[in-house]
């Protein structure tokens, strides 16, 4: 073989891809990934455990005597938990409410939930009218409330977070705040892959993240992620729809 004919490319080789081409494309597939394993714990697991529950309460009718009742009953209980944190595991992975309810909604919804199981109080900025934009800004909108907000739950001890989102200028800005403990620079980065992942799906579709945090003062997220000329116009004129 030439050395020119060994360079170049096998024909059955794709073209090299563009790195942030490349993430984008990554990122596409973990999506399409999660939809599956959601799909198959709702269809397969889900069922499966929905036939448990039916069986148990037929052999609950006809117990003979009360130590095997009690015993199907504890079990019906574990059941239960098991399905329910089945339900929120599959909510978790498919951003169904994205796509049955629209961004605002699924927003919301995230912000009510962590409200509800911290007794936080949350304050919501978001636009009056939100015409739809690529899917793939919002998904990277949606995962990233979801982390942010999972973040605050999980380690800030606040009292009160904030979510905005603001569309200017053909940019949508992202920003979740919560007045909690905040973090050091070093914490983040030998902790783990939420804020990384946050940061390389920005990046992927050519926008950017940035964190204000300083311990006792609280954390602030911001996404900025750039939207087609459509969507940006789109939106620009749901502002004004709304305003007149
Ligand atoms: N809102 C917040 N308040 C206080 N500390 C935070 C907040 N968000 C992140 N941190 C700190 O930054 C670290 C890194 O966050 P990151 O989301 O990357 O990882 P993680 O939440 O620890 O793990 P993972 O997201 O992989 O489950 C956290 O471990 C935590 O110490
Ligand atoms: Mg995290």
């Amino acid at each position: 073989m030439s050395p020119k004919a060994a360079q170049a490319p096998s024909r059955l080789e794709p073209p090299p891809l563009e790195a942030t081409e490349l993430s984008r494309q990554l990122l596409k597939a973990q999506e399409e990934e999660r939809r599956r394993i959601s799909r198959e714990l709702h269809d397969e697991t889900g069922q499966a455990l929905m036939v448990l529950r039916f069986q148990l309460e037929l052999l609950l009718g006809d117990a003979g005597g009360k130590e095997t009742e009690a015993k199907i009953r504890e079990a019906l209980e574990v059941l239960d938990r098991s399905i329910e944190g089945l339900r929120r595991t599959i909510a978790r992975l498919s951003p169904r409410v994205l796509e049955e309810f629209g961004l605002l909604t699924a927003i919301r919804r995230q912000a009510q939930l962590l409200a509800k199981h911290t007794g936080m109080k949350a304050l919501l900025d978001l636009p009056h009218n939100w015409a739809a934009a690529d899917h793939d800004i919002e998904v990277a909108l949606y995962r990233s409330v979801q982390e942010a907000l999972h973040n605050v739950a999980k380690h800030s001890r606040a009292s009160n977070f904030a979510v905005r989102l603001e569309v200017t200028s053909g940019k949508v800005t992202l920003q979740v705040e919560d007045d909690g403990t905040g973090f050091s620079r070093r914490t983040a980065h030998t902790r783990g892959f939420g804020l990384t992942g946050m940061r390389e799906r920005a990046a992927a579709l050519g926008g950017s993240m940035k964190i204000r945090s300083e311990r006792g003062k609280g954390t602030s997220i911001q996404i900025q992620l750039p939207l087609a000329k459509s969507a940006a116009k789109a939106n620009a004129a749901a502002a004004l729809r709304h305003a007149s």
